[in-house]
């Protein structure tokens, strides 16, 4: 297939699914978060939870974007990965090994828990982690270190005008008590040192960088040419290191949802509460999706379905077979209906004669 036919492929798809889930109902439990106001049922917030933009750059640098891709929110949880391979690049991995682990704990993303076995946070993806990590940046002075920070992001992005939300940010610290306790707590168990207020300012602001939806998929086609943003020519991130942040994406990016999302799903991402959703297929492209109404897990409602749904159609899955990537085949696969896993528990239950009510006491 011409390169115009995959482009024209590729917007016509991101127009359809757009249009489709965007006219989705917003589902009553669906819930989004403010800074400084906390979670919002949907009541509160009206048809703002059902607004969507999806992104993508290719590593070749061609730029699709439908919907809203032009407002700015705050980066989140979607931060953790670019301060993760920061760290990582600085002191190798033995080194942030040593303090943070690799595992998906199965918990909330805010979870006061370590890992019992390692005495480490479990990985980096959640906020035990990523306040670990954000420790461990290098540089003379605070103001250094989250220059760093925040060049590595601009870098990837390839978009000197990133920057911290100030408004954002004074609300996330006027109610940051629960990481402010997480902090105080790591450094009382050993797990982090430094100054805790200078560390969760850092963290705090790096959740408060606000990015467009297209500038968050050029972020994650960066990560997909193995570091190099593929609009400027510019490293981002040694290509080993990538390899690193993508593997823990690929098992603790979506919380206690990353099993599921692996399996069916299949590429490496990550969420943030703002409603972004950051995926990578290697070699091939970067997506982000914006859409701020949640689901229970914290992950964006929206978001997993129009990934679910690119997934799916396009073959994108990593271990899907090159004959499923309707990107470079005329021919599309037949399309398999996307797995409903809750159905299929309860089928499989059934098939080893277990009553489906009694599942929960086993
Ligand atoms: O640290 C926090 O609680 C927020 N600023 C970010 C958390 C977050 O995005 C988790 N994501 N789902």
């Amino acid at each position: 297939m011409t390169s115009s036919a995959i482009r024209r492929r590729i917007d016509e798809r991101l127009a359809e699914l757009h249009e489709r889930i965007a006219a989705a109902p917003v589902g009553p439990d669906e819930r989004v978060y403010r800074s400084g106001e906390g979670y919002l049922g949907v009541r509160a917030v009206g048809r703002a939870a059902d607004r969507l933009a999806i992104a993508v750059v290719t590593v070749g640098g061609d730029t699709h974007s439908v919907g809203d891709h032009e407002v700015a929110v705050p980066l989140h949880s979607v931060a953790k990965v670019f301060t993760y391979g920061l760290v990582l690049a600085d002191l190798g991995p033995e080194a942030v090994l040593a303090r943070v682990g690799v595992e998906p704990s199965g918990d909330a993303f805010n979870a006061l828990r370590v890992d019992e076995r390692t005495m480490r946070p479990f990985n980096p993806m959640i906020n035990a982690g990523a306040l670990v990590t954000t420790s461990l940046v290098t540089g003379g002075d605070p103001a250094e270190r989250f220059a760093r920070v925040l060049a590595t992001l601009r870098t990837f992005a390839g978009d000197d005008r990133l920057t911290v939300d100030r408004a954002t940010l004074a609300a996330e610290v006027a109610t940051a008590d629960r990481n402010r306790g997480a902090a105080y707590l790591l450094r009382s168990a050993g797990l982090l040192t430094g100054d805790v207020e200078a560390i969760l300012t850092r963290y705090l602001k790096q959740c408060s960088v606000h990015v467009t939806t297209t500038q968050l998929a050029t972020m994650a086609a960066t990560l997909a040419t193995g570091g190099t943003n593929p609009l400027t020519g510019e490293r981002a991130l040694p290509r080993r290191r990538v390899r690193d942040v993508l593997s823990v994406m690929h098992t603790c990016g979506m919380y206690d949802f990353a099993g599921e999302w692996a399996f069916e799903v299949g590429f490496p991402a990550k969420s943030g509460v703002s409603g972004l959703i950051l995926a990578v297929i290697p070699g091939k492209m970067g997506i982000a999706v914006w859409s701020p109404g949640l689901d229970g897990y914290g992950n964006s409602v929206r978001g997993v379905q129009v990934c679910r749904e690119l997934s799916a159609r396009l073959g994108l899955h990593i271990f899907a077979s090159e004959e499923e990537d309707a990107l470079l085949t005329e021919a599309r696969p037949a399309a398999e209906p996307p797995v409903d896993l809750g159905a299929l528990e309860v089928a499989v239950r059934e098939d080893v004669g277990e009553r489906p009510e009694a599942a929960g006491n086993t």
